[in-house]
């Protein structure tokens, strides 16, 4: 590999923010795009309550109902680094897509508020997250506010997660006493000037943890005796700083900070920056391990968007370089069409700009026009290479729809619309053994999925539908050749459905109901759907 482009992939940093909603993740975000010029003033990224929407939130709907629901690319630079954010949506209704983001990321950012601690959507993510191993770094955020105590949440962290913790830097009180973080590598305590009280906001000084008198006078000497305990508390208790640890995702560097007031947020980057690793190896499927500066472009695709851009009607697919360099209007291959292809207006997203790029390297995110070719996991590599990235799971839906076509003269938009939403993986399409497009049943994982279905079916394809819910949670696989529901016995309430590719599947609504099969049909075969797309 030329110089040029290995010094380009190890200056990547690719990262993804996660969080339970409120936390804090767009404000952090919004921080952060600030240092690096991306964006020009605060609340670009989201505005007041009134107009509550970030850049990053494409749709309509999201802004209608002030939530985030698909995740957004962000590429900045700052201090020689290129840093690829990868925002990902708040709402439980949407993990799906947060964990297909999470396999594009080399790292996290878990941001979590310092008053709750872990809530239930971190739990989720952070097991995503130690799945893959990938470095984990925490935020703690809101310390302006309230907080629960700080060895709490670190103990919280260590025993719930199974992750060893190392504060970066310790709060010097909190909520109205919060007083500033004392850095512990640089030895300095950052002061924090309060914007309440009356008080205009003063600039944060760096004092000396040894210069007692100018320290004493900073945060008064109540604090500083709590700092001096705290300190030896932590350098005698804490676990020690492994960075092979960070590296494995089995240590958290835990920062302490107020993203609203920006206020440990620079000190955070600078040392995330410095800990976080260049582009990782990617497994093939054939397990493969696929080195970033290896000469041949590959990539694959983890995020389907279609109609971002309504003037253009367009269907945008993200792919996740894994090696090499890509170059605009070269042919590359796509594995799983069996074709050669130029990607087509290649471009890097800025939440809604967009620009065309000319080449990108490992640990890059690109955005190429997609006539409908890909699949979510799809890998595009170099000609005569070859190589198939293991594929992204897919969710086991928990709510299901029958879904009926009205207009008989609006079939083909009705088609188009549910196989395009449905091979951007936001919803599962099930067909009735033998049946056609005109009634199918509908798995999503979270139920919102079924508004934002309605409110694309409207509104990019024009086309009204049925939809009856049905009371089912549970699907399975069904094993056994030749499957006919008829020559077993269920429970009436089962469903057999097929999915696109003919493979046989029962919907159940209970446990009791799978129970009640396999005990009436020892020879059935049941598998966890657990699919890859
Ligand atoms: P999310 O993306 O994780 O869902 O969280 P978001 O950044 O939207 O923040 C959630 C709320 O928490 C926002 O208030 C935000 O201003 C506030 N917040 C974020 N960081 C801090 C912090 O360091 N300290 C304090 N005190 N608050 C913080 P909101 O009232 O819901 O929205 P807004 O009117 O401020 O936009």
């Amino acid at each position: 590999m030329d110089e040029k482009t290995k010094k380009q992939i190890e200056r990547r940093r690719t990262f993804a923010i996660i969080s339970h909603p409120d936390a804090g993740k767009t404000t952090l975000t919004e921080k952060l795009l600030l240092y690096g010029g991306a964006i020009q003033s605060a609340g670009s990224v989201k505005g007041k309550q009134s107009d509550k929407h970030a850049v990053s939130d494409w749709m309509e709907l999201e802004k209608q109902r002030g939530i985030s629901v698909t995740s957004s690319v962000m590429q900045f630079e700052y201090e020689g680094y290129c840093i690829n954010i990868l925002d990902t949506p708040g709402h439980q209704d949407f993990s799906e897509d947060t964990y297909r983001t999470l396999m594009a990321a080399d790292s996290a950012v878990m941001v979590i508020d310092a008053a709750k601690g872990i809530e239930p959507q971190t739990r989720k993510l952070f097991k995503v997250c130690a799945m893959r191993g990938i470095p984990i770094f925490t935020f703690i955020n809101k310390m302006d506010h309230e907080t629960r105590d700080p060895f709490e949440l670190m103990d919280e962290l260590e025993t719930e997660f199974g992750i060893e913790t190392f504060p970066m830097n310790w709060p010097v009180g909190s909520g109205v006493t919060f007083s500033g973080i004392y850095d512990r590598n640089r030895g300095k305590v950052l002061t924090y000037e309060s914007r309440h009280a009356g008080r205009s906001r003063l600039a944060s000084i760096d004092i000396d943890i040894n210069d007692e008198a100018a320290l004493t006078e900073a945060i008064g000497a109540d604090l500083k005796a709590e700092l001096d305990f705290n300190r030896e508390l932590l350098d005698g208790a804490g676990s020690e700083f492994d960075l092979d640890k960070v590296h494995h995702g089995k240590l958290t560097p835990v920062f302490f900070g107020s993203a609203l007031n920006n206020f440990g947020v620079e000190q955070f980057l600078e040392s995330f920056l410095k800990l976080t690793t260049a582009p990782l190896p990617r497994k093939s499927g054939e397990g493969e391990e696929i080195d970033p500066f290896d000469d041949r472009f590959s990539a694959f695709v983890f995020k389907i968007q279609a109609n971002m851009n309504k003037a253009h009607r367009d269907r945008i697919s993200f792919l996740r370089i894994c090696s090499g360099r890509f170059e605009r209007g070269k042919e590359y291959f796509h594995v799983q069409g069996n074709k050669a292809l130029r990607l087509s207006q290649p471009q890097q997203m800025m939440a809604q700009e967009r620009d065309v790029i000319d080449e990108a390297f490992a640990g890059d995110i690109i955005g190429v026009f997609d006539p409908g070719i890909f699949s979510i996991g799809d890998t595009v590599c170099e000609i005569g290479q070859k190589v198939a990235f293991s594929g992204i799971p897919s969710f086991a839906p928990e709510h299901f729809a029958v879904i009926e076509q009205v207009d008989s003269m609006k079939r083909k938009q009705f088609a188009k619309g549910m196989n395009q939403i449905a091979q951007e993986g936001a919803i599962q399409i099930f067909f009735a053994p033998g049946g056609g497009m005109e009634k199918v049943t509908v798995g999503v994982v979270g139920v919102l999925q079924f508004d934002v279905l309605k409110f694309r079916m409207q509104s990019e394809y024009g086309v009204e539908y049925l939809r009856q819910d049905i009371p089912h949670e549970l699907i399975r696989r069904v094993g056994n050749p030749n499957f006919n529901a008829a020559d077993w016995n269920l429970a009436g309430d089962t469903r057999w459905v097929q999915d696109v590719r003919g493979n046989n599947l029962l919907i159940f609504n209970g446990q009791w109901t799978i129970q009640w099969a396999e005990n009436k049909n020892p020879d059935l075969i049941l598998t966890e759907f657990n699919q890859r797309l």
